[in-house]
């Protein structure tokens, strides 16, 4: 298939099957996927064939249809379904957006009275969870894009320069991204946009990932190592940074891709603007405290050891470091809200604080940890 057939990383084809771009692939090859059961669904999410926080709820929720196709064919459906809900809701722990979507479609499957509707509800469900993403995130796209308006206005002679971390990009969401949407909008709006792609090892979401899609769109970026963002903000190489992030808990405190906290530290030691970008479902009414709170996945540490890249044309794996030296994988880490200028959310930027997200999700104010 070629990558402009399809412009969201998960859809459904007109036979009604599911479908996945296959992201360990990419960029050197555009691959993609059927998920046939709800197995291929939570080895897709494990093995990071489909990743990034929207993308992993969204695939959640079509996990899910398939979950209640299985279940309700079986001998006793409600056990089953059961069952299958908490192996989906626990393929990667650190993103809430999955568990979100799976407990969500789960309390509504349990009060159907008959298994027999359950596909039908659960597919209708998952379809709406993908289209009210794509509406937050062009949502944030148009609030985001303020703060990137007032540095053009400031600076009109040159593209205003923006430090993103992994990918939050359609690929990680379904379209626009998170932290990409302000980018998109702005570029769509004619300010030019500069965007330095943090590499994001160990599996490298950034240079692969957001490279590509910046590529496509013909947004002008340069890749650079994780190491170097501290030395261009020192620079005055950086107006500001935006990061997704994967969970963010009632005080403000974002989990990111590791490497995300460091970024942050230079921002604020150079007085740089760090926003991080998220629709509401990636925040989490019920924890408190990130930094103590938020579970980290821990990955396997041959993701680190190894590094993989094309050879010619073909795909291959080296190994970096002595073959017995011993590696340590922390997949995601925790920005304190105090380092953070603000949340871009659908409902406009806030600060990271309890006041600041209540103050645009009032509703929520009843959930306490
Ligand atoms: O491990 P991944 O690739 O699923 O990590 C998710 C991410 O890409 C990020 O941490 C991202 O910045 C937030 S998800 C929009």
């Amino acid at each position: 298939m070629n990558p402009n057939q399809t412009k969201r990383p998960v859809w459904l084809d007109e036979g009604g099957r599911l479908w996945v771009i296959d992201q360990r692939e990419l960029p050197h090859r555009f691959e993609v996927l059927q998920i046939q059961t709800v197995l291929d669904m939570i080895q897709a999410i494990q093995s990071m064939v489909v990743r990034g926080a929207p993308l992993i709820g969204v695939c959640g929720a079509y996990g899910m249809a398939l979950a209640a196709r299985q279940a309700c064919a079986a001998e006793d459906p409600r056990k089953t379904l059961e069952e299958l809900t908490q192996t989906l809701r626990s393929a990667r722990p650190t993103a809430v957006n999955l568990a979100w979507a799976v407990d969500g479609i789960f309390a509504q499957l349990a009060g159907e009275s008959k298994a027999a509707s359950w596909p039908e509800v659960a597919l209708s469900e998952a379809q709406a969870i993908e289209e009210a993403e794509v509406v937050r995130c062009r949502s944030i796209g148009q609030f985001g894009l303020a703060p990137i308006r007032a540095i053009h206005e400031r600076h009109p002679e040159r593209p205003v320069q923006v430090l993103t971390h992994c990918n939050a990009g359609w690929l990680a969401c379904v379209e626009y991204g998170t932290a990409t949407a302000p980018i998109y909008a702005a570029h769509e709006a004619g300010i030019p946009v500069h965007v330095w792609v943090d590499e994001t090892r160990p599996l490298n979401q950034g240079s692969r990932l957001t490279a590509w899609e910046l590529a496509q769109k013909g947004v002008p970026h340069t890749v650079i190592v994780d190491n170097a963002g501290g030395h261009l903000m020192q620079q005055g190489m950086v107006d500001l940074v935006i990061v997704g992030a994967d969970r963010v808990s009632r005080n403000g405190d974002a989990a990111n891709k590791i490497g995300t906290y460091l970024k942050a530290l230079a921002a604020g030691d150079n007085g740089i603007p760090f926003y991080v970008a998220i629709p509401s479902t990636t925040i989490d009414w019920m924890i408190g405290d990130g930094v103590a709170g938020i579970p980290i996945e821990m990955r396997d540490p041959d993701e680190v050891r190894f590094v993989e890249g094309l050879d010619g044309d073909r795909r291959t794996r080296v190994l970096v470091p002595p073959e017995g030296s011993p590696a340590l994988n922390p997949a995601f880490d925790v920005t304190p809200a105090r380092l953070i200028t603000g949340l871009m959310t659908e409902k406009g930027i806030c600060a990271a604080s309890e006041a600041g997200i209540l103050g645009l999700f009032p509703e929520m104010g009843g959930y306490r940890p």
